[in-house]
């Protein structure tokens, strides 16, 4: 099974990201818009694991939310990887909680490498894809900076384990295990 940790916004959250791409969609562009109820913040790919590597990954996520207290995030602006300029993933930034997001999965990095996992090389930038390019790269630089996303805050509780079957539709998540964050 193919597994990622995530946190997972409220609904009303979800639905306030989702219109934001409204505004970016149009003009013909190829890409593959994520659907809100699939809109979250990836805190580590895990990528295909056994039934024994999700039992440890699930370990590694409760001794990594023990040492990270519940608190309150909001999304920000929007940008691209690897940039704007030539952009082929969309995201939104987070405007509050960043640091304690970050700080979530630097505990859960640790856990995971404790319980067996290897280090993720890349370095954890907190953001929520909002769309991908089917192909290719393109300039949406004047278009990134025109969104404007409520920064409605809301509480990140929990940490998910979740499992993505991948479809020609889109991806489905299934949770596997939440694991809650002691209160902040
Ligand atoms: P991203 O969208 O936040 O960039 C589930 O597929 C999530 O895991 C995706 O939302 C994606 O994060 C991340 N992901 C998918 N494939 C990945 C890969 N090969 N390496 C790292 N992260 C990946």
């Amino acid at each position: 099974m193919r597994l990622f940790f995530a946190v997972f916004p409220p609904p009303e959250v979800q639905s306030a990201a989702h219109r934001a791409t409204e505004s970016l969609r149009g003009r013909g562009d190829s890409v593959a818009w994520v659907r809100a109820e699939n809109l979250h913040l990836t805190m580590r790919f895990l990528g295909e694991c056994s039934e024994e590597e999700a039992r440890r990954a699930g370990d590694a996520a409760r001794e990594a939310a023990a040492r990270a207290p519940a608190f309150s995030a909001a999304l920000g602006g929007a940008g691209a990887f690897p940039d704007a300029r030539r952009a082929r993933v969309l995201w939104l930034a987070m405007s509050a909680g960043e640091p304690e997001v970050t700080a979530l999965a630097t505990a859960l990095e640790e856990a995971l490498e404790a319980h067996g996992f290897p280090r993720e090389v890349r370095r954890f930038a907190a953001h929520l894809t909002l769309g991908r390019m089917r192909n290719g790269e393109a300039d949406w630089g004047a278009r990134l900076a025109a969104v404007s996303v409520d920064p409605t805050p809301w509480r990140v509780t929990e940490l998910r384990l979740v499992r993505s079957t991948l479809s020609p539709s889109g991806s489905r998540y299934e949770t596997v295990l939440a694991v809650p964050l002691p209160a902040g």
